[in-house]
């Protein structure tokens, strides 16, 4: 059974103003699954589990932040929401403007941006606007623009983004009964790491449920945060993290500083490994999703001590979300006999 959704489920828990309205898709509730198959690949003496983000409404984890955001946007009177997006926010600030009966507007970098993720902005209604940059420069423009007119910015720079998204750290700690000893997580525009760690430090404030290590992960051609600097062309086949100057950057190294935690940069055919990986255990991700068990590999490779840790990885959308990712195979075709396919089997 789904929940009422998060901001009902958490209502204690999540600071939104008085003026924010009640909305809601069911958003929230994945499932925490445990993989030990996958566990067993990586030495076997950890529980490893998959936050599975690609089952909210629109498949991804930005639902949890985007039911937020509108909810209080349109509380103050907002009739128009506006982003800039890789593709997964654009569809979540669609779906949810729908829902309360308001616009989206949303501003897509240039280059590719996954087809299910525009189809999913297109049916639920957005205006949608490929701008000739990056998404670095569509951010900066929805900034001015929402600054100048009264349409209200849903990014991760809005502050009730985390407010919804921490929720996903209350899930994982009600679920386990405490944090996990280290979460794997892709970081993009560093709003999710930031809004985890808020989620974890405040039920470890009340319910002393202890803080987990952070593992940021970021595409390599995508990388800030782990060069130092920012990239001006970001490249990656993990187009939902194609991100070179991310809003909360400085939170995310603090973040990593302050739970002992490591960020760091994975290739592409990295990531894609991983993908297959999670879907040998049944579990369809988009690539981007892909990242924190990359960067996990990696870093037990390089020899970190593992024994007895509870480790989670938080999947953040869907597979669905970029079906063109996947060779297909040429499926083999037969008259529709008996014999035929036996010879095939
Ligand atoms: N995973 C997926 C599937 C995403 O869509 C994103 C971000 C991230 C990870 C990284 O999260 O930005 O909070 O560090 N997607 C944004 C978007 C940028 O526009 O949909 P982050």
């Amino acid at each position: 059974m789904r929940s009422d959704g998060i901001l009902k489920k958490y209502a204690a828990y999540i600071k939104l103003p008085a003026h924010a309205v009640p909305l809601s898709l069911s958003e929230g509730n994945t499932p925490l699954i445990p993989v030990p198959k996958l566990a067993q690949l990586l030495g076997g003496n950890f529980e490893l589990f998959v936050k599975f983000e690609g089952l909210n409404p629109t498949g991804s984890f930005k639902d949890r932040g985007m039911v937020a955001a509108v909810s209080e946007a349109v509380g103050r009177g907002a009739k128009t929401v506006i982003c800039a997006s890789t593709g997964n926010t654009a569809a979540a600030a669609a779906a949810y403007a729908a829902r309360a009966g308001v616009k989206a507007v949303v501003l897509i970098p240039g280059g590719h941006v996954a087809r299910g993720k525009l189809a999913a902005a297109a049916i639920y209604g957005a205006k949608i606007i490929q701008i000739d940059g990056s998404f670095d420069d569509a951010l900066k423009l929805v900034q001015e623009i929402s600054a100048k007119l009264p349409i209200a910015l849903v990014n991760s720079v809005n502050p009730f983004r985390l407010e919804g998204q921490k929720t996903a750290a209350f899930e994982v700690c009600d679920e386990l009964g405490q944090a996990p000893d280290l979460l794997c997580i892709p970081v993009g525009n560093a709003g999710n790491i930031t809004a985890y760690h808020m989620g974890f430090a405040q039920y470890d404030a009340e319910k002393k449920t202890g803080m987990p290590q952070f593992l940021g992960v970021q595409a390599e051609g995508a990388a800030p945060l782990v060069l130092g600097k920012i990239v001006e062309r970001p490249e990656t086949i993990a187009t939902a993290i194609r991100i070179g100057n991310p809003a909360r950057g400085a939170e995310a190294l603090e973040v990593i500083k302050n739970t002992g935690g490591k960020m760091l940069a994975v290739s592409d055919a990295e990531i894609l490994a991983a993908q297959k990986m999670l879907a040998e255990e049944g579990i369809w991700v988009e690539p981007a999703s892909a990242a924190g068990l990359a960067g996990l590999k990696k870093e037990i490779k390089n020899g970190l001590e593992m024994s007895g840790k509870k480790v989670v990885i938080v999947c953040t959308g869907n597979g669905l979300k970029d079906p063109d990712i996947v060779a297909l195979p040429k499926p083999a075709k037969v008259r529709p006999i008996f014999e035929e396919i036996l010879k095939l089997l």
